[in-house]
């Protein structure tokens, strides 16, 4: 491990090369030979299939991506027994040992890249460039928390006085419990277990119930890479199951991505300390926002628009970090909106598995239906500038639309809709646009279009997001150049692929010995 070379994004597959498309359509056809994904509720050695809950392909509902079982209390119990014998092998491992572990499950994502990419399309209508980038990040969170742990069971330098000895050292917590969202089916709950699984903690984990199977070959990767059986459990399921594992005594951390609304509700249970629970929990939460784009007068719109589309419509608006709400100067509102009507007016709304598609399905029925909730609101209250002219039937598609003129307390500018649903606003200046921002009690991302330098540290300044994107899209984080997450109720201040998260699953102990012996006692 000491070898390791320093760490370096996945390069993403370069897709303009005809041979390397072509290798996508052999291997999705491939993955629809197979059939329907089996997804067992995995505890120790033990495999227990199911049909309790089905995913589907959001472009073609009809087709049954993966069956899976839906875990009972008597699995989370299982689980959460195992786990806390495990991980007391798991933990007293070397950290260089476990980073091995794990940077053998990057290889084998690596390996498989392209069928795990294929199943990524089809469970979650992620386009070809985002299942690749899901893959590449994924491989990126475990090859860069296997070095983290190396680096943090070094400990940190203390003063050290004649006669004394301090040291500090990082121990695992214990059992971390991680519950994973849907959108970045593979990336998001392999950070948060290869951070758990790094730092020497037994690992239970509950994924979406719209993606179990991408959730099941992550775990694949990591038990064939070697993490032992007692040191990961999959429980597959509903939000009950999440319930049942962040009331539970025997864990120690919870790691959670997903909505706002469950986030402060797992942060309120987990406070809770019964009798048999000797220890607080610590909760990971990172959650949901509502992103704002700040347009100053003199932002160059060509540099505007098409970066605008790209961080509200790519993936169907569905990333946490995505531009919901722009905040534009009132001397270029209108050309903005003109100019952007006139790029979400040709948005190629399609099946993810097209390469010439803009904006895929949305997850489920029930987005496609909020999605169209918040368009008859703006509608009604404001109106729609533009939507995309073609919009396919049949599957979970949401039409992408620009929201103009709304009323300043409007939902549709206050309230995170998770679809291409773009609103832009008219504001007076920037310190407007601050003022309105700050106004939010999210904090997740936002952004800034601005030339003048003085404007863009003003806006640093007053910023309360935990990442601003300046004179770009405000998507695309990559582990390492941008640690990922929000403030405020966006987040628990955490920055997933950044150098302090592993602290978030570690307890730091301090041991200061006399060193001044009278003599040895043999
Ligand atoms: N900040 C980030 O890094 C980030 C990243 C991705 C997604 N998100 C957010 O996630 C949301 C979309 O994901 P989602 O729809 O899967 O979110 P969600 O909150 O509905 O579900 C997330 C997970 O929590 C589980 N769950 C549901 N109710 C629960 C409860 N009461 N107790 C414990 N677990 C429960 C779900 O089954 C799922 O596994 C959006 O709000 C998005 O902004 C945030």
């Amino acid at each position: 491990m000491t070898t390791a070379p320093p760490f370096a994004n996945e390069p993403v597959l370069e897709l303009r090369r005809a041979p390397v498309r072509a290798r996508l359509a052999d291997v999705l056809r491939d993955h629809d030979g197979r059939g329907p994904l089996a997804v067992p509720v995995w505890v120790g050695a033990d495999q227990r299939t199911g049909d309790a809950l089905v995913s589907t392909d959001p472009g073609a509902p009809e087709r049954v991506v993966a069956r899976a079982a839906a875990a009972t209390q008597a699995d989370v119990d299982a689980a959460l027994d195992a786990a806390a014998a495990g991980h007391r092998d798991w933990g007293r491992r070397p950290a260089a040992e476990r980073a091995a572990v794990l940077m053998r499950a990057a290889a084998w994502l690596r390996e498989h890249r392209l069928e795990v990419a294929a199943l990524e399309v089809r469970e979650c209508a992620k386009p070809w460039p985002e299942a690749d980038g899901d893959v590449c990040e994924a491989i990126d969170f475990l090859e860069y928390y296997s070095r983290g742990a190396v680096a943090l069971e070094a400990g940190a330098d203390l003063l050290q006085l004649p006669g004394e000895r301090n040291t500090l050292s990082y121990r695992p917590r214990g059992v971390v419990a991680v519950i994973s969202p849907w959108n970045f089916p593979v990336a998001i709950p392999c950070g948060m277990v290869a951070a758990g699984l790094a730092t020497g903690n037994a690992v239970v984990l509950k994924p979406a119930e719209q993606a179990p199977g991408c959730a099941y070959v992550l775990v694949r990767a990591l038990r064939e890479a070697g993490v032992p059986a007692d040191a990961l459990a999959l429980l597959p399921g509903e939000g009950e199951v999440g319930v049942a594992l962040v009331r539970d005594p025997r864990v120690h951390t919870i790691a959670f991505t997903g909505s706002s609304q469950v986030g402060q509700e797992i942060v309120r249970t987990a406070a809770e300390t019964p009798p048999e629970q000797a220890h607080l929990k610590r909760v990971i939460a990172e959650m949901g926002g509502k992103n704002c784009v700040i347009v100053d007068a003199d932002a160059d719109l060509d540099e505007v628009v098409p970066a605008l589309v790209q961080s509200a419509f790519l993936y169907a608006g569905q990333k946490c970090s995505a531009a919901a709400r722009v905040l534009c100067h009132e001397a270029v509102h209108d050309g903005l909106v003109e100019r952007l009507g006139g790029a979400v007016e040709v948005l190629a709304v399609g099946q993810a598995e097209r390469l010439d598609i803009d904006v895929p399905a949305v997850i489920e029925r029930s987005a496609q239906e909020r999605v169209a909730r918040y368009a008859g609101e703006a509608e009604r209250t404001g109106r729609l500038a533009a939507t995309a002219r073609s919009v396919p039937d049949g599957g979970w598609f949401a039409t992408p639309a620009l929201a103009v003129d709304l009323p300043p307390d409007s939902p549709v500018l206050h309230e995170e809709i998770f679809g291409p649903l773009l609103a832009v606003q008219r504001v007076r200046d920037v310190e407007d646009a601050c003022d309105q921002v700050d106004a939010s009690p999210f904090g997740l991302t936002g952004g800034l279009f601005a030339r003048n330098p003085d404007t863009v540290d003003y806006v640093v300044d007053r910023s309360p997001v935990g990442n601003l994107y300046v004179n770009r899209a405000i998507t695309g984080a990559m582990v390492g150049r941008q640690p990922f997450g929000g403030n405020r109720l966006s987040g628990t201040g955490t920055k997933a692929g950044g150098p302090g998260y592993l602290l978030q699953f570690v307890e730091a102990r301090v041991v200061t010995e006399n060193t001044m012996r009278h003599g040895l006692v043999v």
